[in-house]
């Protein structure tokens, strides 16, 4: 079945990057002159997504303003013949059919992804987390795993290994070789955030999941886990186990904009592509450099 709704969970405290973020969700914290959440709804809409449901909280008006008609500042443009910047400005709010809702207690991801349960209905669907940007690659991250969901129609999550000294601040994940194509490998089991003698892999999720709707009952019965948070991955385990799920290795670039190094390496790479910018911050960042 044709994936063609995706969940972005966006209602998150974003303690890593206070203060930036007392004020100001982290997901609309800019690359260079885009928020990072409008790169995941981009991405979304590249890999054929045409419903978009954005979990918000209390604090983050400004994610449904981002994607709303602006007319006085659309008005301003046109009369001072700011054409181009007019017409992206409007394409914003054309993207895709974008719905909202609120999580009313931050209560994990796991129990973000169960407010999408009316959204989503009988179908699959794309889970995207709203802090996590992904640049480049062969294809959109998320067309990668929905490729993938319509070939083996199983839950497919988004995998990368991490380096295995940083593993306890992820998911750590059991995988087997299936032997079919490059990248995509059977996931058998996982945890979160494991300690050392938990620890079955360094491949982990990565910021993509593709679901079947089968989740959520699993999800309803899923108990708070680290953190004291309803965990997605708790939710995965039991599909893993019982249904099987796929790791996809997704050929893009993860940028953690949860995280304040994150943000810089994001920052760092969209700049030195940025027609407006990259010419002039190649030759900043090489005097910065040459200084060190
Ligand atoms: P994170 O765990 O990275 O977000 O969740 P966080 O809770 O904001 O992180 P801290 O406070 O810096 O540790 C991944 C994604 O899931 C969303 C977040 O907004 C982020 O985009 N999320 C997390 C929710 O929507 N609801 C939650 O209850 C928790």
């Amino acid at each position: 079945m044709k994936v063609r709704k995706a969940v972005i969970p966006a209602a998150g405290l974003g303690t890593r990057v206070l203060p930036a973020s007392k004020a100001m969700p982290k997901e609309m914290l800019p690359i260079v002159d885009k928020p990072a959440i409008q790169y995941i709804v981009e991405e979304a809409v590249a890999s054929g997504i045409t419903d978009i449901l954005i979990i918000t909280s209390r604090g983050k008006t400004t994610v449904e303003d981002h994607f709303d008609r602006a007319p006085e500042l659309e008005a301003r443009l046109l009369a001072s013949g700011k054409q181009a910047v007019h017409d992206e400005i409007v394409g914003i709010s054309k993207l895709a059919n974008i719905t909202y809702i609120r999580q009313k207690e931050t209560k994990g991801l796991g129990h973000a992804v169960l407010c999408a349960k009316t959204f989503v209905g009988d179908e699959p669907f794309a889970v995207l987390y709203g802090d996590d940007v992904i640049i480049g690659g062969e294809k959109p991250a998320c067309k990668e795993l929905c490729e993938a969901y319509e070939k083996y129609g199983k839950g497919v999550a988004g995998i990368k290994p991490v380096p295995m000294d940083q593993i306890s601040k992820y998911c750590s994940l059991k995988v087997e070789d299936m032997g079919d194509e490059q990248g995509i490998l059977k996931v058998t089991d996982m945890v979160e955030k494991p300690m050392p003698t938990q620890v079955m892999s360094n491949y982990s999720i990565l910021g993509r999941v593709v679901l079947p709707p089968e989740i959520f009952p699993i999800l309803e019965k899923t108990a708070p886990g680290a953190n004291g948070e309803i965990q997605l991955t708790d939710a995965m385990k039991v599909l893993a186990q019982t249904e099987g799920m796929v790791g996809r290795q997704f050929s893009g670039d993860r940028y953690d904009m949860g995280n304040k190094f994150g943000i810089l390496q994001a920052i760092v790479r969209v700049a030195l592509e940025h027609p407006e910018v990259k010419d002039q911050f190649r030759d900043y960042l090489k005097q910065v450099a040459a200084e060190l």
